[in-house]
């Protein structure tokens, strides 16, 4: 029987999803991104090859695995081109296996340039996007005045309809942000060569899915982001643009999701990290934050920035549970607390009035004045590192683990105790 699982990050990014879809994927035959664009970055290591991916699903270093971007994608075809010459590099052949949405928009220059501006300009809130255009892409899709991949099949509309768009970026630009305006030929040279090879990834996305699970085949979808960056259930505006939660996989696919969804896996990290502005309560300022960042190379994967970090927050995961329905969680990056003599979870907030809250309030002004409540567990101050059985972890470390899954509520299924695939403890497989 095939199954359908959708894997996404319970807290702000960078969970380390795209080490746990390429280590189910051998379970499955297509692994789909449904949302977001290359602000993702999932690191891949399999032991022989390294590799960061920001647009091509994460199961594509499996030869049987069919890697599908749906229609949720706002894709940046230069990226995409630059990612499958990395993948040819290192011998994996993307030839008829990576597929595309006709309805995807296009990701453009002058996307990024808007994106640049508006941060730079401070004139509204400074979210410390990734800078990939992301925003303004999706603003171009709502405001339905994007160019999608489909429109490249009418060369002479496209060109007439890039002039209009380039147009009105320009005025932004230059009048309002006192910018250098973008090249209208720079942006065709962008997408015109390559208009053919894109045509021919194209494919229709939810009849593909469709009948593979008519022949009971199975598929990952692949989250992008985390659930606390969801624009509207997440921490905003210090969000980014798309829906993150496991709902975004239906919409951005061509899938419905009953009966048709049949496990919701939602990755966390054994503590939290966040890149870019916005609320953090349980953010560490202190040595243990700067030792954290160290040993679990907590440096974004897209951008290179420092990721902030913080001790593991029940409140805000359970929050994540309930807004995407998890089946149960993957816990990573336990190695990275190797070292620590105490270990805290966070299991409360209180309020500037004494009174203690258990939900995660989804308005940043009051998450702002909110002070963490932690419950404190024994450190194990013994190596983690590449574990591959729960009953050989140190006894304190199966106690954290435990106690995290009776104070979220929902099994945690899988481990993972190092950056490499087979570096992972599986107590229940989703898809057997
Ligand atoms: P993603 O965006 O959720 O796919 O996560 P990223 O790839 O951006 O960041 C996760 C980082 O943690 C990557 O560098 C992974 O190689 C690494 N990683 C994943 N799982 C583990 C783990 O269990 N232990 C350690 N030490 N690193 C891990
Ligand atoms: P993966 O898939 C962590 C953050 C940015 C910023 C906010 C908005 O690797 O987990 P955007 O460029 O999307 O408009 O930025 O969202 N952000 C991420 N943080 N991991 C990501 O992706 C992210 N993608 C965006 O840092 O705070
Ligand atoms: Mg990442």
């Amino acid at each position: 029987m095939g199954k359908s699982i959708v894997i996404l990050g319970a807290q702000w990014g960078d969970e380390g999803k795209g080490k746990i879809i390429d280590f189910l994927a051998p379970y499955v035959q297509y692994v789909v991104r449904y949302q977001g664009g290359h602000n993702a970055g999932h690191t891949i290591e399999t032991g022989s090859k390294t590799i960061t991916l920001h647009l091509i699903p994460s199961g594509i270093l499996h030869q049987h695995i069919t890697a599908i971007i749906g229609n949720g994608v706002v894709l940046s075809p230069v990226v995409l081109m630059k990612e499958i010459e990395i993948l040819k590099k290192i011998n994996v052949s993307t030839h008829r296996r990576v597929f595309i949405s006709a309805s995807c928009p296009l990701l453009l220059s002058y996307h990024v340039a808007m994106d640049v501006a508006r941060e730079n300009s401070k004139i509204f809130k400074v979210v410390g996007t990734t800078g990939c255009g992301i925003g303004p892409a999706y603003e171009d899709k709502i405001s339905r005045r994007a160019l999608r991949v489909g429109d490249l099949y009418n060369i002479k509309n496209f060109t007439s309809k890039l002039q209009d768009i380039v147009g009105y970026y320009n005025f932004q630009l230059v009048s309002y942000y006192k910018k250098e305006p973008i090249d209208y030929y720079e942006v065709l040279n962008e997408v015109l060569p390559i208009a053919n090879v894109l045509l021919g990834m194209v494919s229709d996305i939810s009849d593909i899915l469709d009948n593979a699970l008519r022949q009971e085949k199975s598929i990952i979808f692949e989250g992008a982001q985390g659930s606390l960056l969801d624009v509207d259930h997440g921490t905003y505006p210090y969000v980014t643009a798309t829906n993150t939660v496991s709902g975004s996989a239906s919409i951005g696919s061509g899938i419905g999701l009953a009966r048709r969804v049949n496990y919701v896996l939602g990755v966390v990290k054994a503590y939290t990290t966040r890149v870019g502005n916005g609320p953090l309560p349980t953010e560490l300022f202190d040595e243990i934050g700067a030792l954290l960042c160290t040993k679990g190379n907590e440096f974004g994967s897209t951008t290179g920035r420092q990721r902030r970090i913080g001790w593991f927050d029940a409140v805000a995961v359970r929050y994540s549970i309930r807004i995407n329905s998890f089946s149960a969680c993957c816990l990573t990056k336990i190695d990275v607390l190797d070292d620590l003599k105490e270990i805290k979870i966070c299991i409360a907030y209180r309020k500037k009035n004494g009174d203690l809250i258990y939900n995660f309030p989804n308005f940043i002004d009051e998450l702002d004045n909110l002070e963490p409540i932690y419950e404190i567990l024994p450190g194990w101050n013994k190596n983690t590192a590449g574990v591959l059985d729960f009953f050989q972890l140190p006894k304190e470390t199966q106690f954290y683990i435990k106690r995290i899954e009776k104070i979220i509520g929902i099994p945690i299924n899988i481990i993972s105790t190092g950056v490499k695939r087979f570096e992972t403890i599986v107590l229940c497989n989703p898809f057997l």
